[in-house]
């Protein structure tokens, strides 16, 4: 094994709820062992996952307004593009973490 494979942090695929817990056009908040996540479910069928608080100064994400680009945090309404993380408005990164949807689960790879 090489010294790259021993520093590739492993992921786990985690189910945090069901699809229908989502309106389509919103986000919720999830739990996941310790980690809370929002999920977005963009109207036009899409998912995006991203820590459920915001690195700013902790406002609820799963609150805010997205759309396929970008997420605004409700408590100061700073950005966050969905590609990388980085914010589109000076603050630190989020996380954005895989989502996906299998059998009506939401499946978050953490
Ligand atoms: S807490 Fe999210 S922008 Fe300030």
């Amino acid at each position: 094994m090489s010294l790259t494979e021993l520093q590739t942090p492993t992921t786990t695929e985690v189910r945090v709820g069901r699809l229908e817990d989502v309106p389509p056009g919103e986000g919720r908040a999830f739990t996941a062992g310790d980690t809370q996540v929002a999920v977005f479910r963009l109207r036009d069928g899409s998912l995006h996952a991203t820590q459920a608080s915001c690195p700013h100064a902790g406002g609820p994400l799963a609150d805010g307004q997205t759309d396929a680009r970008v997420l605004v945090c409700p408590l100061h309404l700073f950005g966050f593009r969905w590609s990388d993380g980085a914010s589109t408005s000076g603050a630190g990164p989020l996380r954005v973490y895989a989502v996906r949807e299998s059998d009506g689960d939401l499946l978050v790879t953490l």
